[in-house]
C-alpha cells in the first residue's frame, strides 16, 4: 500500500508532545512491514531546519482567499528516517520557528492543507490511504471528497485519528472563502455548533476515526468538547487503536542521551547514575526516592492541581522524597511551580521549559513518574517510563486506564480514581510504601522494563483497517 500521513508535527523535525513521536514512528513501522509510507507537514524555521538541507522537489501556489501563496515541497537530504518526508514551505505563514499559538493559527493551517492537496493532486501517482492526523489536517478528507478541482482523489481511503479532541480550531462562518470553492450543498459538513469545525468535518468526511487508545474511543461518545453527539452518530466508523512506542529511540541501553545506558539487567546501576546526575544538577538528595512529572503545563494533564499537590504531599508525608518537574505551558502553573521551590529547596525543583534531552534523563533517573492527567488519549510517557524501568503514578483515564495496572490488582503501577490533590498525595504515599520493599520494588522495575509496547502490533492494527 502507499500510505501517505498529514499532520502538524513529526519527530525529529518538528514536536510538541506526542503527536510528533507518534507520527514520526508510524510510518516508519508501516514501512517495516512492506508498505511505502511518506509524511507531509510544514516546514518551521527551528533547529530541525538549521541542522539539515533540503531538496526542493516541486512549487507550486495556494490560494487562502483572496491571498495568493507560493510553496515549495521540500525533502531533507542524507537522513534516513524509515519513510519520505515531505515538508511544505509557505513563506510568510511558517517561517517562524513554533508549531502552534500564533494569532493567525486558522489561515497557517488552511493554507498549508490547501498546498497539500494541491501538490497531491498534481502528482503522477496517487496513494491508496490517506491518514490525517488531529484538527490542522481536518479539511483534506473534505477538499478530497467534495471539491471538483480534486476529483481524481476521490477515491483515496481516507483515515482521520483523534490525538486530541480538545483542539478544534473552529473558526467564524465569515471565514468561509479562505477555503478553495465548493458546492454551498456541502456547508453542512464543515458545521458544528455554528461555527466552521475541521475536527467535526473530518470526522463526518473520513471511511474511518480512530483514536489513540480503546478507553479514549469510549470516553469521547460522551465528553469530547462538544462533538460527543457527532462521535455517537459516527460510532460505526470509529476503532480505538493504541499508540505504541519507538523503541529504537526510547531504548534505555542505546539511548545516547543518558547519563549511562543501561538494560534490565544492569538497571540498578543505570539508573542510580542517571539519578545522581539529576539530583547533582536540581540539588537533590540522591538517597531518597524521586518522582518526577514531564508534560504540556496544561489543565488536560492535571498540572494545575500539582503545586498544591507537591506542596501537601511534603507537609502530610515530611521530606523523605523529591520531586522533580519538566514542563512548559500554562502561565499561572508555571509561576505556581516556580513558587514551590524556595520552600521547598533540597526536595524539589522544576526546569520550565521544553528539553529533549532531560526528559530522557529523567525517565532514566527517576524511580515514580506522575501523571495525574484529567484527560489522556493514549499517554506516551508511561510507556517511556515502564521502559526504563520507572514505576508509573497516574490516574485511570483514556490511554493511562488501557496500559496501567495497579499494584493492588497484581499489576505494577499506582493507579487513582480522581485529578486531585488528595489521591496524588495518596498515591505518592503507596508509592514511599513500596519504595520501601526494595526487593519488591526491584522486581517490579526489571518487569516492566521487558513489557512490549513497540509500535510492531499498532502499525499491523492500523494496516488492518486500511484494508478493510
Ligand atoms: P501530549 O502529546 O498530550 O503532550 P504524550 O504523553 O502523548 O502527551 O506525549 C508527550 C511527549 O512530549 C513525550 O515524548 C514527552 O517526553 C514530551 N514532553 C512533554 N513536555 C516536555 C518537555 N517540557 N520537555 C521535553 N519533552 C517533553
Ligand atoms: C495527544 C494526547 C496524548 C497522546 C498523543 C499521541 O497529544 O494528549 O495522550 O499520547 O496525542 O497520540
Amino acid at each position: 500500500m502507499n500510505i501517505v500521513h498529514i499532520s502538524a508535527e513529526c519527530y525529529p523535525a518538528a514536536k510538541a508532545g506526542g503527536l510528533g513521536d507518534v507520527v514520526g514512528a508510524l510510518p516508519k513501522y508501516q514501512a517495516l512491514l512492506g508498505h511505502k509510507t511518506s509524511v507531509v507537514m510544514p516546514f518551521y524555521h527551528n533547529k530541525f531546519r538549521n541542522e539539515n538541507h533540503f531538496e526542493s522537489i516541486f512549487t507550486g501556489k495556494a490560494k487562502l482567499g483572496w491571498h495568493n501563496y507560493t510553496f515549495n515541497v521540500l525533502v531533507p537530504q542524507g537522513l534516513d528516517l524509515g519513510y519520505e518526508l515531505c515538508m511544505i514551505d509557505i513563506p510568510g505563514l511558517f517561517d517562524r520557528p513554533d508549531i502552534y499559538s500564533y494569532d493567525d493559527d486558522t489561515e497557517r493551517f488552511i493554507t498549508f492543507q490547501v498546498a497539500t492537496i494541491n501538490w497531491m493532486n498534481m502528482q503522477d501517482t496517487v496513494p491508496d490511504v490517506v491518514h490525517c492526523h488531529d484538527g490542522q489536517t481536518g479539511f483534506i478528507p473534505f477538499f478530497m471528497n467534495k471539491i471538483k478541482d480534486y476529483e481524481r482523489l476521490k477515491d483515496i481511503k481516507t483515515i482521520y485519528t483523534i490525538h486530541n479532541g480538545q483542539y478544534q480550531g473552529q473558526f467564524d462562518w465569515d471565514k468561509l472563502h479562505y477555503l478553495p470553492p465548493f458546492h454551498s450543498f456541502f456547508n453542512g459538513i464543515l458545521d458544528w455548533d455554528n461555527a466552521i469545525n475541521p475536527v467535526a468535518c473530518a470526522i463526518k468526511s473520513v471511511d474511518k476515526v480512530t483514536t489513540v487508545s480503546p478507553s479514549y474511543m469510549e470516553e469521547v461518545q460522551y465528553s469530547m468538547g462538544g462533538l460527543e453527539k457527532l462521535l455517537q452518530i459516527e460510532r460505526g466508523k470509529c476503532t480505538g487503536i493504541l499508540n505504541g512506542i519507538d523503541n529504537d529511540i526510547w531504548n534505555p541501553a542505546t539511548d545516547t542521551m543518558l547519563e549511562k545506558k543501561y538494560l534490565a539487567r544492569t538497571l540498578v546501576s543505570g539508573k542510580r547514575a542517571n539519578k545522581d546526575w539529576l539530583c547533582n544538577v536540581y540539588g537533590l538528595d540522591k538517597e531518597k526516592p524521586l518522582f518526577v512529572f514531564i508534560g504540556r503545563l496544561a489543565i488536560e494533564k492535571g498540572a494545575d492541581i500539582l503545586p498544591q499537590a507537591i506542596y501537601y504531599a511534603f507537609a502530610k508525608l515530611g521530606r523523605e522524597f523529591n520531586i522533580l518537574v519538566l514542563g512548559s505551558g500554562d502561565k499561572d502553573i508555571e509561576g505556581g511551580l516556580l513558587h514551590l521551590e524556595h520552600q521547598l529547596k533540597g526536595n524539589y525543583c522544576s526546569y520550565i521549559g521544553y528539553n529533549e534531552k532531560l526528559s530522557h534523563t529523567m525517565y532514566a533517573g527517576a524511580d515514580f513518574l506522575l501523571m495525574p492527567s484529567r484527560v489522556e488519549p493514549c499517554g506516551l510517557n508511561q510507556l517511556y517510563a515502564l521502559r526504563y524501568g520507572t514505576v508509573p503514578v497516574v490516574r485511570r483515564t483514556g490511554g493511562l486506564r488501557d496500559t496501567v495496572i495497579d499494584i493492588g490488582d497484581g499489576g505494577f503501577g499506582i493507579c487513582h480514581d480522581q485529578c486531585t490533590a488528595g489521591d496524588v498525595i495518596y498515591s505518592i504515599e503507596r508509592g514511599l510504601q513500596l519504595y520501601q520493599d526494595q526487593k519488591r520494588f526491584s522486581k517490579i522495575r526489571k518487569e516492566i522494563m521487558q513489557i512490549d509496547h513497540s509500535w510492531t502490533k499498532a502499525a499491523s492494527d492500523y494496516i488492518e483497517l486500511y484494508t478493510k
